[in-house]
């Protein structure tokens, strides 16, 4: 096999194909090391469209912005699940779904997406307000003597968005589990459920690339019985005593009920599956945007002036509830809207995959066309994108108002003369593109919005720039690679 996969030679009509000397690897390493810099000089040498051997696959990456809608058209010869659905399975741990032992299962979850969209993404939005505002009052009423919430308190600005963030959005999509208590004055007596599964949680994402890279669990430490913990805790006897989960897990949990081929420990393993997908890039996204905010005064205080303007003459931190911010008048605040786009454009490096089901030709403008074997790979990598100069000028650079065009959310963007439409590609394209993402937008402004109105902040001087941890390129938003400290205090009146 790996001499067949070797002596693969280009024919006519495929892009140039790129093997390294490398059996098998190719050049996995040299992707892995800085997958940008190395398909960049790729692009130099071989043009928009290339072939390239990694790690036993061969994948032609479309690095040209306007070619990728041929790509992302193209539903019939390039599967989109194929990929995804086989190392979600083995990753989270549950049976693939589309197989005959579960029929129309695939199509059911689909359609359960939904339900983080339209009209249930009202409830949900009110619902993560709430939720945030009581972690936060939680958090200051269990670490401050009653009388001193004044005072400034030293955090890590991950540590802080990843504690904030994963007990607010697990709350407002799984609910409450009953042993624990939502009365804010009962916090002495909380129960720290939440610390020990988000210590799961962060363990388990930190080998999360070498379970997506399909490195057998069994290698991996101890992360085979720290996934099984993670999954005991979605146990469906379990979730069936938790008080109002949203619509979304409810139709989940209803789904899963009518398949007997599904034990209850798959059953759990999906549900916490979506425990990652719905904070495995919002937390370290809330990092990127709260730390672009922290570290540009012009950005921060234009920000902070818009949302202040909702409030009219009243002062904000006295008016805080459930009720504020609603989802049409999150909608408005368009600043804040491009200063988030602009943190995902700086810190996401996501892949959009899809599969080569037959030897075709793919037609990517009335020109040109290349030609692919049914098993390989079309790869967008759009980081390429979000990078490209001639699409944002000086693009390494934080410029909060990038999406901003004379007081209106900016849609155009241009490559020489030509309109690019997929210029912003954080939650993927197409079919595949990630269903939280109306969901993931609000929650990162109610984020925003409640940490600006409800607390002071500073980043603590004389400390290096975040860089990002690339070992993660390819899955989503990369986390900080160094520690970024701050300092913050809760205002007067928002407890
Ligand atoms: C899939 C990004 C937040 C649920 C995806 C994909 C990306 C992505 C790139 C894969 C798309 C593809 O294969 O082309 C993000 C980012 C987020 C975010 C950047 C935050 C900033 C959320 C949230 C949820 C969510 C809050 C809520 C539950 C999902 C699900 C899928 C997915 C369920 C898999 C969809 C499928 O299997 O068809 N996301 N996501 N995501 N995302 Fe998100």
């Amino acid at each position: 096999l790996l001499l067949l996969l070797f002596s693969r030679r280009r024919r006519e009509g495929e892009p140039p194909l790129i093997k390294g000397w490398i059996p098998f690897l190719g050049k996995a390493l040299e992707f892995r090391n800085d997958s940008y810099q190395f398909l960049q000089q790729l692009q130099k040498c071989h043009g928009d469209v290339f072939t390239v051997l990694i790690a036993g696959k061969y994948m032609t990456f479309v690095m040209n912005p306007l070619l990728y809608p041929a790509v992302i058209k193209q539903g019939k010869q390039l599967d989109f699940h194929e990929f995804s659905d086989a190392a979600a399975s083995t990753t989270f741990g549950y049976p693939a779904v589309r197989t005959g032992r579960f029929p129309g299962l695939s199509d059911k979850i689909q359609r359960s997406f939904l339900l983080l969209q339209g009209f249930a993404l009202n409830s949900l939005t009110l619902t993560m307000m709430g939720n945030l505002q009581l972690v936060l009052q939680q958090d200051f009423l269990s670490s401050h003597e009653v009388g001193s919430v004044c005072d400034w308190r030293e955090e890590g600005l991950y540590e802080f968005c990843e504690r904030v963030m994963f007990e607010a959005t697990f709350l407002t999509l799984y609910g409450r589990p009953t042993h624990t208590n939502s009365d804010v004055h009962a916090h002495f007596h909380r129960e720290r459920w939440i610390d020990a599964l988000r210590d799961n949680f962060r363990k388990f994402d930190a080998v999360f690339p070498l379970l997506i890279a399909r490195i057998p669990i069994g290698l991996l430490g101890r992360t085979k019985s720290i996934r099984e913990q993670l999954i005991r805790f979605f146990h469906p006897q379990r979730m069936a005593e938790w008080t109002s989960p949203s619509e979304f897990i409810q139709a989940r949990k209803d789904i899963f009920q009518q398949y007997d081929t599904l034990k209850d420990l798959d059953k759990a393993a999906h549900h916490f599956g979506i425990l990652w997908a719905s904070v495995g890039n919002t937390i370290p996204a809330c990092f990127w945007c709260l730390y672009h905010l922290l570290s540009s005064p012009q950005a921060f205080s234009v920000v902070r002036e818009e949302i202040m303007g909702l409030f009219g003459e009243k002062e904000p931190e006295s008016v805080l509830s459930r009720d504020i911010l609603t989802r049409e008048q999150l909608e408005k605040l368009i600043y804040l809207e491009s200063a988030i786009n602009e943190s995902l454009r700086l810190s996401s490096i996501s892949m959009n995959i899809r599969v080569v089901q037959e030897d075709f030709c793919l037609r990517l403008n009335p020109h040109s066309s290349v030609c692919v074997r049914k098993g390989d790979i079309v790869a967008l990598y759009p980081q390429s994108t979000h990078l490209d100069p001639d699409i944002y000028p000086n693009p390494q650079q934080y410029q909060f108002d990038r999406f901003v065009d004379n007081g209106k959310v900016k849609t155009e963007f241009y490559k020489g003369n030509q309109k690019v439409r997929y210029y912003h590609m954080p939650f993927g394209s197409g079919a595949t593109m990630c269903p939280g993402r109306f969901f993931a937008i609000n929650e990162l402004k109610q984020f925003l919005c409640i940490t600006l109105l409800m607390c002071d902040m500073q980043l603590n001087a004389g400390q290096q720039h975040a860089t990002m941890d690339k070992s993660r390129a390819g899955l989503g938003i990369m986390p900080p690679a160094n520690l970024i400290s701050f300092r913050y205090r809760v205002k007067k009146n928002s407890i």
